[in-house]
């Protein structure tokens, strides 16, 4: 199932965590530290506040990424941080579309406006795609589809074919989920995506872009989602504060 040859994206996402900068710094140093070990390069979407602190620390393991973005450069939005004011932090990739930000109230039209303003800043989204229930009469499948529609409304092919999608089904993130996904239920949503990107948007098969999983993922359950999922990449939450288990799930794959 999978080729080996290819290349797996690892993103992980700190979301409000940890809680003061110099506990972020401490933590970016074991990363930086234990990844050149065993040479694999990540990348970190961090808290907004801690990013001046962090972008000073060299490494040319970790890429630094934000966690969401305000529509535009500069303007009326308040408490947002636009991709203009963090270049200066050599941010190349912005997570668009997390479900904990789609739960405050972000619609797909504002996932499409920041996926168009990132491309246009030239930093890589990492679009946030899931469905909040998995129903037996798969109701899941429309919910998706119309996710992927909405977001790359009005984007073109070549811009399309350079995003990262990652597959979260709601229901397997965080503490509180029910249960972990499986690698069939995410090959079933990559496959999904895929039709949706080929039959809306005209791409080709060589044209997708990489499709991540995440949800829950932890050392023991990353490498099936390769192996029989065929994850491009993985989106990680709590697994990515602890170095010990992300080393192990990175030398997994
Ligand atoms: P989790 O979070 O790995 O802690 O479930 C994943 C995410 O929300 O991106």
């Amino acid at each position: 199932m999978r080729d080996t040859k290819k290349q797996i994206t690892f993103v992980s996402n700190w979301k409000t965590n940890p809680g003061s900068e110099k506990e972020a710094l401490v933590l970016l140093k074991q990363f930086t530290a234990e990844l050149k070990k065993i040479k694999q390069k990540i990348i970190i979407c961090v808290p907004t506040l801690f990013l001046p602190a962090l972008a000073k620390e060299k490494s040319n393991v970790v890429a630094l990424g934000l966690q969401n973005t305000a529509i535009e450069d500069i303007g009326a939005h308040t408490g947002e941080v636009s991709l203009a004011q963090a270049t200066a932090y050599k941010v190349k990739h912005v997570i668009i579309g997390h479900s904990e930000v789609r739960a405050l109230g972000e619609t797909d039209e504002l996932v499409n406006k920041k996926i168009k303003y990132a491309i246009k800043q030239k930093v890589t989204p990492i679009v946030c795609v899931g469905e909040k229930v998995r129903d037996d009469g798969h109701e899941y499948f429309g919910i998706i589809t119309e996710q992927v529609i909405k977001a790359f409304a009005g984007v073109v092919k070549k811009d399309i074919s350079a995003v990262l999608i990652a597959y979260e089904p709601v229901w397997a993130i965080g503490k509180d989920a029910l249960r972990d996904a499986t690698p069939e239920e995410f090959y079933e949503v990559k496959i999904l995506i895929k039709k949706v990107l080929m039959d809306t948007y005209g791409l080709a098969t060589k044209d997708i872009p990489q499709i991540l999983y995440g949800g829950s993922v932890t050392e023991k359950n990353a490498k099936a989602f390769v192996t029989a999922g065929d994850a491009d990449g993985f989106l990680i939450g709590r697994t990515s504060l602890d170095v010990k288990k992300s080393i192990i799930l990175l030398n997994s794959i």
